[in-house]
């Protein structure tokens, strides 16, 4: 396909010339541009006790890290994912970073704003980690925004994709790893009109991840003259209850193409139960990536066959950073990876060569916000690096498909669509 079209109208090259920028930005550029000055200060006493960054132990002692992930609930499987890459990374590098031994303190957020704002107060304010990675959940990671930007604590976002936070509530504190909800989305929107069909049901969970994914997909879909043939479904987050009256919904309305994004558990009930009705096969179900991703394929099993998805990774991605890591993790959990535990692999990355390049020193916060903005690897994903006009990744999508491979489902890529970058405001989508 025409990857102009595909990429908003710009070729890859022209990304890329698009989002080089001089090194050389530091922080104080960063702010004034987000205009944020003004929160950063009025809120910085709160935490002044505990230095510019919260670790008392600063350039010296162990490197604290907590992590904030979910082990409970629909995501626990994602937040055990993480945990897990993360500390393989850790321990494949020698356990050190900068010259200070890791030392990594998990705390559960569930999927639950105010118990993570509990376990984030408890990881800074107690432990005094140098810095927090993880946060599943868009709702999550919103929660605990402001925390984090007003004291300014350095957090890694490793999986919640929150458009806003790459928007009108970025913060130079906060970087992100993984992708924005509208990564994925947008260009599948465009790709889907293109290559399945254009009249669309869509189904995500009620909540802000399940509205910003949908709302990317139908920006591009609908952009290009393709249809809703009703409104939107939105079914209750966390727990979706039964399935049954969400997919007879759909089969009533009889769209020629499903759009949905789930995760976890509730990719599994939804793809099963899609199957079951006998969608498979007969309605095309296009797809955030999560929603069939190698952490729920086998428990789906052929209800997910044929679901094509964008998504920035894949497990057979051929590059060698990727055939390393997914053979590594394999050995060490017995499971084939996933793109949250290639997420985890990757933050885990910024965090060594971070602390490297500034030899430890997470006491002074601006020199290692540069250091972290510069972060540059081949990562299993693609090359990896973060737009320093908002410290979100700038991401290659894929377009894959579920097939049997050697006796197994997994997700053959079929297209490559090239980087993207979030528009950083709503513009579209
Ligand atoms: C999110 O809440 O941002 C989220 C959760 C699970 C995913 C992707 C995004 O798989």
């Amino acid at each position: 396909m025409d990857p102009k079209a595909a990429n908003g109208g710009r070729t890859d090259n022209d990304t890329t010339k698009r989002l080089i920028l001089p090194t050389s930005i530091t922080r104080r550029t960063f702010i004034r541009s987000t205009g944020l000055v003004a929160g950063a200060v009025a809120a910085g006493p709160l935490l002044s006790a505990c230095g510019a960054i919260g670790g008392s132990s600063g350039g010296g002692g162990p490197l604290k890290i907590g992590l904030l992930l979910p082990y409970s609930d629909i995501y626990a499987v994602l937040g055990e994912s993480i945990t897990e890459s993360m500390k393989m990374y850790f321990e494949n590098n020698g356990n050190e970073a900068g010259g200070r031994t890791i030392e990594i303190i998990q705390e559960d957020t569930q999927l639950k704003p105010d118990i993570a704002m509990e376990k984030a107060r408890k990881l800074v304010e107690q432990d005094e980690v140098d810095l927090v990675a993880g946060i599943v959940s868009s709702g999550v990671a919103v929660g605990l925004r402001d925390y984090f930007h007003e004291n300014k604590k350095l957090l890694l976002i490793a999986n919640a994709g929150a458009n806003v936070l790459t928007r009108a509530k970025k913060s130079p504190y906060i970087f992100r790893t993984s992708f924005s909800n509208w990564q994925p989305n947008w260009p599948l929107g465009n790709w889907a009109y293109d290559n399945v069909a254009q009249k669309v049901f869509v189904s995500a969970p009620d909540y802000g991840a399940g509205h910003d994914m949908a709302n990317a997909f139908l920006n591009s879909f609908e952009g290009k003259g393709g249809q809703l043939v009703a409104d939107p479904q939105f079914t209750p987050f966390p727990q979706m209850g039964d399935p049954a009256p969400f997919i007879t919904e759909i089969q009533q309305a009889n769209p020629d193409m499903v759009y949905t994004f789930y995760s976890g558990g509730a990719a599994v009930t939804f793809v099963k139960a899609y199957g079951e009705f006998g969608l498979t096969g007969s309605i095309p179900l296009v797809a955030a990536g999560f929603t069939v991703e190698e952490d729920v394929l086998p428990a789906q099993g052929d209800a997910a066959l044929g679901t094509v998805s964008g998504l920035h990774w894949a497990l057979q991605l051929e590059n060698a950073t990727n055939a390393t890591f997914t053979a590594a993790y394999k050995e060490r959990t017995g499971k084939d990876a996933n793109v949250f535990a290639m997420q985890g692999y990757d933050t885990a990355r910024v965090i060594v060569d971070s602390i490297n390049a500034v030899e430890g020193n997470t006491t002074d916060l601006d020199p290692l916000i540069d250091a972290i903005a510069g972060v540059k690897f081949d990562s299993p994903r693609g090359q990896f690096k973060f737009d320093e006009n908002t410290h979100n990744v700038i991401n290659p999508v894929y377009i894959r498909r579920v097939e049997e491979v050697d006796g197994a489902l997994h997700n053959v890529v079929i297209d490559e669509l090239g980087d993207y970058v979030d528009p950083g405001d709503d513009s579209k989508g």
